[in-house]
């Protein structure tokens, strides 16, 4: 099983990019940002916990990201592996990451880093908005909906997310250079950091995205 890790700031990219890898190269997508806002949504024990964290745009308590992530591996055991968006986001779950990887048989292709600057992810973040039912992400700027407020696939309403307000997303990125920021080291020390500049269009940013992966060996459709 082949895990690829997406790493980068609050609207880097990282949900956008990863539906579309995870189609191309046939892996699963897993972003523990959704897991949790649907935990959120449905009032679970868990996503009664997570709330207060993720209304402030703190991080939720490593232990219980990587019992949720041992939980998912352990469910989708026979797929050929997992994209995952926006986990691992501390060094403790960096590290929980590897032994569970050990535990399944799977490993650790690439850590993907897309870069972009605040300014701009701070007007990402305020312009967009995600289908409530199928997940489809949109931007009222660079990427909006056929019809204002609807989902271009289901029809569905589309919502806004309680912690893209610019006060939450300047506190999201303070929290992602004090606490994620460290794994560019971490990864990079492995030789698994692949970095990619997010800015552009996004079909742009996926080319890049291949081209980094096909330049380290990693872009091969048929791995298992
Ligand atoms: P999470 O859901 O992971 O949010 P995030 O990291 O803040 O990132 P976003 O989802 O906001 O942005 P993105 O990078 O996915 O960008 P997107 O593709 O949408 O986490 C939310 C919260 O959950 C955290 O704050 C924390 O509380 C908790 N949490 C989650 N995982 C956790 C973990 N592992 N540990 C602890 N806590 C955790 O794009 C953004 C916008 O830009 C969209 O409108 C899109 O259309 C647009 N866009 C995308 N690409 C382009 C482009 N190339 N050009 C122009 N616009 C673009
Ligand atoms: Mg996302
Ligand atoms: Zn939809």
């Amino acid at each position: 099983m082949r895990l690829l890790i997406v790493l980068g700031a609050p609207g880097s990219g990282k949900g956008t990019q990863a539906k579309l890898l995870a189609e191309y190269l046939g892996l699963v997508h897993l972003s523990t940002g959704d897991i949790l806002r649907d935990e959120v949504r449905r009032e679970t024990e868990l996503g009664n916990q997570a709330n207060q964290f993720m209304t402030a745009g703190e991080l939720v308590p490593d232990a219980l990201i990587l019992d949720m992530i041992k939980a998912k591996l352990v469910l989708d055991s026979m797929t050929k592996g997992f994209i995952f968006d926006g986990f691992p986001r501390t060094v403790i779950q960096a590290k929980g990451l590897d032994r569970l990887a050990d535990e399944v048989g799977a490993r650790i292709d690439c850590a993907i880093d897309l870069v972009v600057d605040d300014e701009i992810v701070v007007k990402r973040l305020t312009a967009r908005s995600g289908c409530s039912v199928c997940g489809a992400i949109y931007n009222d700027v660079w990427n909006p909906p056929r019809r204002a407020g609807f989902c271009d696939k289901d029809d569905s309403a589309l919502i806004r997310r309680a912690d893209d307000s610019e006060l939450v997303v300047r506190n999201r990125l303070h929290v992602y250079r004090q606490q994620t920021k460290p794994l560019e080291e971490y990864y990079s020390h492995r030789a698994l950091l692949v970095k990619v500049d997010g800015y552009g269009m996004t079909g742009q940013v996926l080319a890049r995205i291949l081209i980094s992966l096909e330049a380290s060996g990693t872009n091969d459709r048929t791995q298992v």
